[in-house]
């Protein structure tokens, strides 16, 4: 990836219908409102007025993006063009829904400019598709990876594991069966339910009963231990890929880089600000047709502790973690002594671990990162405190 270059996140929430535990900036409502919404998004992009900045990747997300036509994608990626520097091996993905787009539709995305289709398969079983009510069924999501690989595209297959009474033999079939697929990138992500959602309502009540914590801690190291034997790497908790297939666009995010998103309730981190502008459809069309703008629901500059704690909770999700002499260069402060004695308690109980170079999340401990992750926000306000009480001291 080119360090002084950005991403570019384009957000298109319509959806034909909302899976029971989806949480994410969403509708399945205002289709009449789609023309009139990308030229909003596209107004906001032309916001940023030419400036010559290098993207190194596009992605557009959703929601279910895989519903606009062709040439709406094809209108999208060129306002992209014209606004930035889009490098020629730019990783340029799109997220797909099986069973919305046939093979033509497929071929069209990719003349239009796409590299790479990310799909939302979730499961290879149609019982389970049906308990998380998608619109798929295993064998369009077989029929998918077909068309992508025949319209050229790279393609990653988002899982998730952890479904209700899912057993860990049942995942593993599941993953033989992904394999097969040949895709270039699987996404593996453990069933996470918000009471706000159907199924999390499901499950708080006892109709669903997911598995339990051993079980997924079994299911997530036959997730490893499969994949790495299949020939993919591991560089995120839930992220595998083919040697050279890890998604640009992903450790953008991940490596604390510079992203622009657009579209109601994407977020951006950008020049040192990070906002997210409201997911409310007709609130954003509004507000960039007034401004060519979008409110923001949140906005800020963060301060040099946010930053650090950034840079940290993204990094340690990596497999490569983070570098010391980086770390020490950007912030000015040793990592280690940053973490002081919380940080020699997760290395000694070999949660974290570390050589001379980086420090990381110990592969067996990654299912545990956000518990790992709470221990050292820990060590960085014990730091700060720490350092503020020294200021306070060395001024008196
Ligand atoms: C932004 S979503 C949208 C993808 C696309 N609309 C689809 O559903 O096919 C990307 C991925 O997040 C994962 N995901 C969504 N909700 C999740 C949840 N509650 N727990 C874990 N993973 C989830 C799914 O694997 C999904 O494919
Ligand atoms: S999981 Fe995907 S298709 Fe289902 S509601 Fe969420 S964004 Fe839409």
């Amino acid at each position: 990836m080119v360090a002084d270059s950005i991403a570019v996140y384009i957000h298109f929430p319509f959806c034909l219908s909302i899976c029971p535990y989806c949480d994410f900036d969403r509708q399945a409502t205002g289709f009449d409102r789609i023309g009139v919404y990308l030229g909003a998004v596209e107004r906001e992009l032309r916001q940023y007025a030419p400036r010559g900045e290098r993207v190194h990747s596009i992605f557009i997300g959703g929601g279910t993006p895989s519903l606009m036509s062709v040439a709406q994608v094809r209108r999208l990626l060129e306002v992209v063009r014209d606004q930035f520097d889009v490098t020629s091996n730019a990783e340029i993905t799109l997220e797909c829904n099986p069973g919305d787009a046939d093979v033509a539709k497929l071929i069209g995305f990719r003349a239009a400019g796409a590299t790479r289709l990310s799909f939302g398969v979730q499961s290879l079983d149609d019982a389970f598709l049906k308990v998380l009510g998608r619109r798929h069924s295993s064998d369009e999501a077989r029929q998918a990876a077909a068309w992508a690989k025949r319209a050229d595209f790279a393609f990653n297959l988002d899982f998730m594991f952890g479904l209700p009474a899912q057993t860990l033999e049942h995942w593993q079939r599941t993953l033989d069966q992904a394999v097969e697929l040949e895709p270039d990138h699987l996404s593996c992500y453990l069933l996470t339910l918000d009471e706000k959602v159907q199924m999390g309502r499901d499950v708080a009540r006892g109709k669903l009963v997911l598995p339990a914590d051993d079980d997924l801690a079994e299911m997530y190291t036959a997730t490893r231990r499969q994949l790495a034997d299949a020939g993919f790497e591991q560089y995120e908790i839930s992220n595998w890929a083919r040697p050279g297939q890890a998604s640009r666009h992903n450790l953008t995010y991940w490596r604390d880089g510079q992203w622009i998103g657009l579209g109601a309730g994407a977020a951006s981190a950008y020049h040192g600000r990070r906002w997210k502008n409201t997911p409310v459809l007709e609130r954003y069309i509004a507000s960039v047709s007034r401004s060519g703008v979008a409110d923001t629901v949140e906005d800020e500059t963060p301060d040099a502790q946010t930053r650090m704690l950034d840079a940290l909770t993204l990094g340690l999700r990596l497999r490569e973690g983070i570098s010391l002499d980086g770390f020490e260069r950007r912030f000015g402060v040793q990592l280690t002594e940053l973490l002081g004695e919380t940080g020699d308690w997760l290395l000694a109980g070999g949660f974290l671990e570390t050589d001379a170079e980086r420090i990381r999340i110990d592969a067996e401990h990654q299912l545990i990162a956000n518990e790992i992750l709470v221990r050292v926000e820990e060590a960085l306000a014990d730091y700060v405190r720490r350092e503020t009480r020294a200021a306070q001291i060395a001024s008196r």
